[in-house]
């Protein structure tokens, strides 16, 4: 697990260039990349996708919640949504849509499938993509099954927002897709070991990732009120902007409501049980919050990825 967290940061390291944020640096489309698919070089300009990772530093602090109601409040806007379950195993997200995708993201590494194949839509007019746990090992993929694998992750691009529900903590595959996204949303709960795991995962990103431009943001969940709220992100954010050089924004909070513990039990998005519930009413102010903050960049989300792991 060490040494394959080491290797991608190796990639990492080596794809990491002075003008990472910029789009137009043509750094992914190197002359030296030899499985460059034709047609995709240089048209990434169409690829509007918008990609958001929710992740966390603690586990259960409620990534799966906040990503299938965030999706469920996109897909209300008129959105095509995608989400993306790269909790390896878990089958999380699966379990709160109450549906059982048959493949999933090992089936397109190893070519069986095409993403389109594996994408399962759901009665809520959003779409889902299950992860895999060949998933974490982007890393130790060959060259050709990785190019592959990237090539089926752009196809995904003519989606508008793709939301990515990572595993919690710092492996692999956590970084890769925090790395790559439009935005970074980073998920505690006010309990001391949820907000000091929280500012961990934050610190290895800025570590790892320096100069690099992050759309990080920050929910807190489980609140019992917006001042509980805003006193956990201004410590985060003032100890990010002070020892880390790090801007994070705080993008809201979420009610703890016994309606989403409801809603679970029951294997529905609880902004369908309830969508006036107080959880509820928060993702939609956070999805508005969203939409009103541009994306860090209009990168397109297959470009970023080439430009990560592609062009070896
Ligand atoms: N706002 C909330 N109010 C009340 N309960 C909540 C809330 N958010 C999450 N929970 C509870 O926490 C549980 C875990 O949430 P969730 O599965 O979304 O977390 P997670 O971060 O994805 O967990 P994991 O790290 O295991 O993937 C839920 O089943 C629910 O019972
Ligand atoms: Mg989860």
């Amino acid at each position: 697990m060490e040494d394959q967290a080491e290797k991608l940061r190796e990639i990492v390291r080596q794809k990491k260039q002075p003008e990472f944020t910029k789009t137009t640096s043509g750094a992914s489309g190197g002359a030296d990349t030899p499985a460059s698919v034709p047609g995709q070089g240089g048209g990434r300009e169409g690829s509007k996708a918008r990609l958001i990772t929710v992740t966390s530093g603690k586990g259960g602090v409620g990534k799966t919640n906040l990503s299938v109601n965030m999706a469920l409040a996109y897909a209300r806007l008129g959105k095509k949504v995608i989400v993306m379950d790269a909790d390896l195993g878990l089958a999380n997200v699966n379990v709160i849509l109450n549906v059982i995708p048959k493949y999933n993201l090992y089936h397109v590494i190893r070519k069986q499938k095409t993403m389109k194949e594996i994408m399962v839509d759901t009665a809520y007019g959003i779409s889902i993509v299950a992860g895999a746990s060949g998933f974490s090992k982007i890393a130790n993929l060959t060259e050709e099954e990785r190019q592959n694998f990237i090539d089926e992750l752009d196809s995904l691009s003519n989606a508008d927002i793709i939301i990515i529900g990572t595993s919690a903590g710092v492996s692999s595959n956590v970084l890769d897709f925090i790395a790559a996204a439009d935005d970074a949303v980073i998920v505690t709960t006010p309990e001391p070991t949820a907000i000091t795991d929280a500012y961990g995962i934050i610190k290895i990103i800025a570590t790892e990732y320096e100069n690099f431009n992050m759309g990080l943001k920050l929910v807190v969940n489980r609140v019992k009120g917006a001042a509980e709220a805003r006193k956990v992100a201004d410590r985060m954010i003032n100890i990010a902007g002070q020892f880390l050089n790090l801007k994070v924004d705080y993008l809201g909070f979420v009610f703890d409501d016994p309606v989403v513990s409801q809603a679970v039990l029951r294997q529905k998005p609880f902004t369908v049980i309830d969508p006036r519930c107080k959880a509820s009413i928060c993702v939609q102010h956070i999805v508005n919050r969203m939409e009103k903050s541009e994306p860090r960049e209009n990168r397109g989300f297959g470009a970023m990825l080439k430009r990560l792991f592609g062009g070896q």
